[in-house]
């Protein structure tokens, strides 16, 4: 019987399906997002176990047997971290970022850089000549990475079954269309239907997965979250177009940490991996200015000293303004209100502008005292000695909220020849300062650092 076709509507958005069209999805809220798509039923009703597969048997936790994970080395140390460790057997990986940012650039330069595996480097959106020029540029050449430039499904599966990769390359998800849905290539239905028939080799052939995924101008990842949830590891490729470095970050991992990122620079021929980014970080300035002050911070497991910039100057207009580049301006706008009604510093009519060096995000809450030592530092104008660094989370009541990982953070500043690190005296216990040559100043209020280092 010939497959019964029908339409459905298809949130864009979120993949939600809805029989008629509606103006506002009802499960992720956002407005004119349905489109009208064709759909293939296939009338195969199916009961429970009368799929021709033989059913699993539930077992004890103790009696699954693992065998030790085996992992592709991909040869790139900052992916390997952020991927936990190496290239899990049979994973699909999805990278998004903007474009321009460097995602075709990265999988290939892992597929050249894989000399003992066969890649097939899939792309629907370049040439194979393009794919080459891109590799002069990188200047690598390896015999077993195959470049196709593809779209349909059907066809791919071929070129699998004819080259045999231990690697598959997709650039990008959103290019691919298979013959069983009838949409439009980067619709929802062909998203979802092209991903589970690639989950569905990977997983039965071993062969890891690369998907390359575009994302929408709002960030997020184009194409319906599912694709988020079918995936075992979703990275982000993110950096600003001006800077040269780029951030790789996991926000989904089925093997690893997701608190791991790892960090690039784009050179003219490709990206290099930045395996010490302290020296990136921090400003090569000879003479000491206002308004900057390092934090010892952490991303991950990775410790880094990282310059914060603060510029302080009296509001031209009225209401002040506050900005703030690689750090939450709400959080700024909390640490301000601290500094005012707790340390009684007047900063309420002042313009404060916060810069995070490299255009780098942070996450780590311990960056909050190098905040506000940045902004008390351009306030009055009275510049910091270089060999000083900082690490601490400030609470709503100025106290010095210990940081975690403190040993790490001492041994970092250490090592780049800081001479002193404030930290919260909370973090005392249990720290064996004698192994240390760096001087520590335990402190728990933002008066007693103020005191310590402006008013001597
Ligand atoms: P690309 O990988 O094409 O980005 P995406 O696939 O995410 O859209 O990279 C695009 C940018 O990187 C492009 O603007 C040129 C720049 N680039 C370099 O600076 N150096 C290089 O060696 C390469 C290959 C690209
Ligand atoms: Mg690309």
């Amino acid at each position: 019987m010939p497959p019964k076709t029908k339409t459905a509507f298809f949130c864009q958005n979120c993949g939600v399906e809805s029989p008629k069209w509606v103006g506002k999805c009802p499960s992720c809220g956002e407005w004119n997002t349905f489109v009208e798509e064709v759909i293939v039923k296939t009338n195969n009703k199916q009961t429970v176990g009368s799929n021709g597969q033989t059913p699993n048997k539930p077992q004890k936790i103790s009696d699954i047997e693992t065998s030790e994970e085996k992992r592709y080395d991909t040869q790139n140390n900052e992916l390997n971290r952020v991927l936990g460790g190496g290239l899990v057997p049979g994973s699909m990986v999805l990278i998004g970022g903007e474009p321009g940012i460097g995602k075709s650039t990265l999988a290939l330069q892992i597929a050249l850089n894989l000399k003992n595996h066969t890649t097939l480097y899939i792309s629907g959106e370049e040439s194979a000549q393009q794919i080459k020029l891109r590799g002069n540029r990188l200047n690598s050449d390896n015999d077993r990475c195959l470049i196709v430039s593809e779209t349909s499904m059907e066809n791919i599966f071929s070129h699998i079954k004819n080259t045999k990769p231990d690697i598959l390359v997709i650039d990008s998800i959103q290019t691919l269309g298979t013959q069983v849905v009838e949409s439009a290539p980067g619709s929802v239905s062909q998203i979802r239907e092209c991903t589970a028939q690639l989950l569905r080799f990977a997983k039965e052939s071993s062969v890891p997965v690369l998907l390359i995924g575009h994302i929408t101008k709002d960030g997020n990842l184009a194409g319906p979250k599912i694709l988020e949830h079918i995936v075992d590891t979703v990275l982000q490729f993110e950096g600003d177009q001006n800077h040269m470095y780029r951030i790789l970050r996991a926000t989904k991992n089925r093997f690893g940490s997701t608190s791991e990122m790892g960090i690039y620079e784009m050179r003219s021929n490709g990206l290099r991996e930045v395996s010490n980014p302290s020296e990136l970080l921090l400003s090569s300035n000879e003479e000491s200015l206002s308004g900057v002050a390092i934090s010892a911070s952490m991303e991950g497991m990775r410790p880094f000293l990282i310059e914060v910039q603060a510029l302080v100057s009296t509001a031209a207009y009225g209401t002040p303004q506050r900005s703030s580049t690689g750090f939450d301006l709400r959080r700024l706008n909390m640490l301000l209100a601290v500094l005012e009604k707790r340390a009684g510093f007047r900063i309420g009519t002042k313009d404060v502008f916060l810069n995070i060096a490299g255009g780098i995000k942070v996450n780590d809450p311990a960056i909050d005292l190098a905040v506000i030592i940045a902004v008390l530092s351009s306030s009055m104008d009275i510049s910091l000695p270089k060999e000083v660094c900082f690490a601490g989370e400030i609470g709503l009541s100025s106290e010095i909220r210990p940081v975690n990982r403190i040993d790490q953070r001492i041994s970092e500043a250490e090592k780049l020849g800081f001479k002193h690190i404030f930290i919260p005296k909370n973090n005392s216990k249990g720290l064996d300062t004698s192994k240390f040559k760096i001087k520590i100043h335990f402190v728990s209020k933002v008066g007693q650092v103020f005191q310590t280092l402006f008013k001597q």
